[in-house]
């Protein structure tokens, strides 16, 4: 080998090196975690709870039972998971979650990823909105809350060619929504792994808008995991996981949407919330990934927590959407209290937080 063979193999050997270390510092191998929290916490008991969604009175929908592969081997204890959808009430915070009563919907496979309500304007009736990745198909359920019996009635199914990977959803109708694909390939497939890790370097995936009748892409080209919107629903907020931030569209007449902005936070942002009070973003991430891996071959392994509250100032008409934002820590822990968050909101300056697949947390916001 001459001096120019000897010079090109040391070149790509420093680029591959400098592509892993700078991988390693992006997917937050190197990140230090420092616990706090905003006030008094206390770990409530569930076997799962991936994604929160709140009620105006303080109900929060709390979807349990999750069974996600983030590799080929998963912690066995998960397939024993029973698919399940419970309440938690934050003004009786110091009592446990209790579980829904679902009717007329056959449960079995059920495995529940992100939820979303919708409660009428004028009416107040809720509906519930559930991914299912069910054993022979993906799933939007739709259940309508009946409150005196504690149950979900449920309404339909959407099942379309164009959501093929479903993670979250944001309801804007008794029958519409957004919903992400996280994925390139369909869910439980070995190429959907294999995207996780690899090709989606190569390719994107995209976010659907079904309107009750028929499905549309709404944005194609990115990296989407969980999904929110604005109480106007004029815009959608969507985790981008290239970036380690929040995308920002603005949601055009005919539901496609328009690239406004991301806002950088500095680790891999899972489900997003919007505090109804603020229009505040309530952030859970993922602040070191190899450990969430970890976790989900063997859930007692810690996995670190974060929360995130973005706070936005008025938006702009035109351009970029919130030009003044701040991001603030709320919570972080190394994941021997609470591991692997993946949801957190707000009600009347209390705080839940939901993880993958263990316990939730319930704090008190006194200062941050
Ligand atoms: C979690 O699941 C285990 C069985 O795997 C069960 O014994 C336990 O009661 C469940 N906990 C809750 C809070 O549902
Ligand atoms: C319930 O769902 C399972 C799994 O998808 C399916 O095998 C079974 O036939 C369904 N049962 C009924 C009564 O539809
Ligand atoms: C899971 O992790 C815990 C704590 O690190 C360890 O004690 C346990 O042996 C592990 N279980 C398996 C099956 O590897």
């Amino acid at each position: 080998m001459g001096r120019l063979g000897e010079f090109v193999v040391f070149f790509m050997v420093t680029l591959f090196v400098a592509h892993v270390v700078k991988t390693l510092i992006f997917i937050g191998h190197f990140t230090h975690i420092v616990n706090h929290s905003p006030g008094p916490c206390r770990v409530i008991e569930v076997n799962g709870s991936e994604d929160l969604a709140l009620l105006n009175d303080g109900l929060v929908f709390v979807s349990s039972g999750l069974r996600y592969r983030l590799s080929i081997s998963y912690d066995p204890v998960l397939d024993t998971r029973e698919g399940k959808i419970l309440t938690f009430d934050f003004n009786k915070a110091d009592k446990n979650p209790v579980e829904l009563t679902l009717k007329n919907f056959n449960r079995s496979g059920f495995n529940p990823h992100g939820i979303s309500a919708y409660q009428d304007p004028s009416s107040g009736a809720v509906s519930l909105f559930v991914i299912n990745h069910r054993p022979d198909a993906q799933a939007i359920e739709i259940f309508d809350f009946e409150r005196e019996t504690h149950s979900l009635i449920h309404r339909r199914s959407v099942v379309n060619e164009l959501i093929w990977s479903p993670n979250n959803l944001h309801a804007v109708g008794p029958d519409a929504f957004y919903v992400t694909n996280d994925n390139l390939f369909r869910y439980g497939t070995v190429q959907q792994l294999l995207y996780m890790y690899i090709l989606n370097n190569f390719f994107a995936s995209n976010i659907v808008y079904f309107d009750g009748f028929k499905a549309i892409e709404a944005m194609s080209g990115v990296h989407p995991n969980g999904l929110a919107m604005d109480k106007d629903q004029s815009f959608v907020f969507a985790s981008a996981t290239h970036d380690n931030g929040v995308a920002v569209y603005r949601r055009r007449r005919d539901n496609t949407l328009e690239a406004s902005q991301v806002i950088k936070v500095g680790a891999h942002v899972d489900n997003i919330n919007v505090d109804p009070v603020t229009g505040n973003l309530w952030l859970a991430t993922i602040p070191k990934i190899l450990d969430i891996v970890a976790y989900s071959k063997n859930i007692s392994h810690p996995s670190a927590s974060q929360v995130l509250e973005v706070q936005l100032w008025k938006s702009s008409a035109s351009g970029i959407a919130f030009p003044y934002h701040k991001v603030r820590e709320v919570y972080r822990n190394d994941g021997k209290e609470l591991s692997a968050s993946t949801s957190a909101l707000v009600y009347k300056s209390q705080l839940l937080v939901g993880t993958l697949s263990t316990n939730m947390l319930y704090c008190e916001v006194k200062y941050y």
